[in-house]
């Protein structure tokens, strides 16, 4: 069952999501929180870096894994997922080494470090809560709309739909975005205990409404989200307004 939250404005939204971290990272300091990347999130994740520096909330005992990673690039690499969480968000909160994990887009074995990174949160204790960002396809993490979608941590061919909207990581240069990722499957999110979703602007309102109110299918993976006991859903009024319930 997916809870709705609409806000009038993408900054409204934001502020949100950042105020439902906030408050499980209060109550929970060690908890376990599953990250994404993407133009949506930075103004969470300035949000939050405001807090921190005022002393609101500490992210220094919370372990953080990513969402995904382009294959073929490093942590330093323009455009990596690594490097805007850096920029965004670690970069300006950590003042000592935290549990950081990322998917390492240079493995030499793709399949052994999707094992590795299952493992990882399992060891962890499991997800606690997953952001998740909406592609204008319905993706969720890097979980393209397929006929069939590995339930677990596993690589992918992204869709050139993927590759425009990701571009500006590679100074605009479509040709430039990777052609596949690695990303954490949708079983692997869905075994979180609880997932927020934020989606903005008018390009997000017809995967928002396929994802809340159509039928559940692997060509929108943001549909089997519905299957999730604790989900909400945090739009803009742009983004809602395919909604009929809205
Ligand atoms: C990428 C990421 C997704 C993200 C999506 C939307 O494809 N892998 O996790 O949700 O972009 O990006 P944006 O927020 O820039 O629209």
């Amino acid at each position: 069952m997916i809870r709705l939250r609409i806000h009038p404005d993408a900054a409204a939204a934001a502020h949100d999501v950042a105020a439902v971290l906030r408050s499980t990272v209060v109550a929970s300091p060690a908890c376990v929180l599953g990250l994404p990347t993407g133009r949506t999130p930075i103004p969470v994740y300035a949000q939050i870096v405001e807090w921190v520096a005022s002393g609101a909330m500490s992210l220094e005992d919370v372990t953080t894994f990513n969402l995904d990673e382009f294959v073929g690039l490093g942590p330093d690499a323009e455009g990596s997922f690594q490097a805007f969480m850096r920029h965004h968000l670690f970069g300006r909160v950590d003042r000592r080494p935290a549990p950081r994990n990322f998917l390492d887009g240079l493995a030499l074995d793709l399949d052994l470090e999707a094992a590795r990174f299952e493992r990882a949160i399992d060891d962890a204790g499991g997800l606690d809560l997953v952001v998740l960002g909406l592609g204008t396809n319905g993706h969720i993490g890097f979980n393209e709309p397929a006929s069939e979608l590995p339930a677990r941590t596993h690589v992918v061919s992204l869709t050139d739909e993927t590759r425009v909207a990701n571009a500006d990581g590679f100074a605009g240069e479509v040709p430039r975005v990777p052609t596949r990722a690695i990303t954490m499957g949708v079983g692997t999110i869905l075994a979180a205990r609880e997932v927020i979703l934020l989606a903005t602007g008018a390009s997000k309102a017809d995967a928002v409404a396929a994802a809340c109110e159509g039928p559940l299918t692997t060509h929108v993976p943001a549909s089997l989200l519905q299957l999730h006991p604790r989900v909400t859903v945090v739009l803009d009024a742009a983004a809602a307004a395919r909604l009929s319930r809205a």
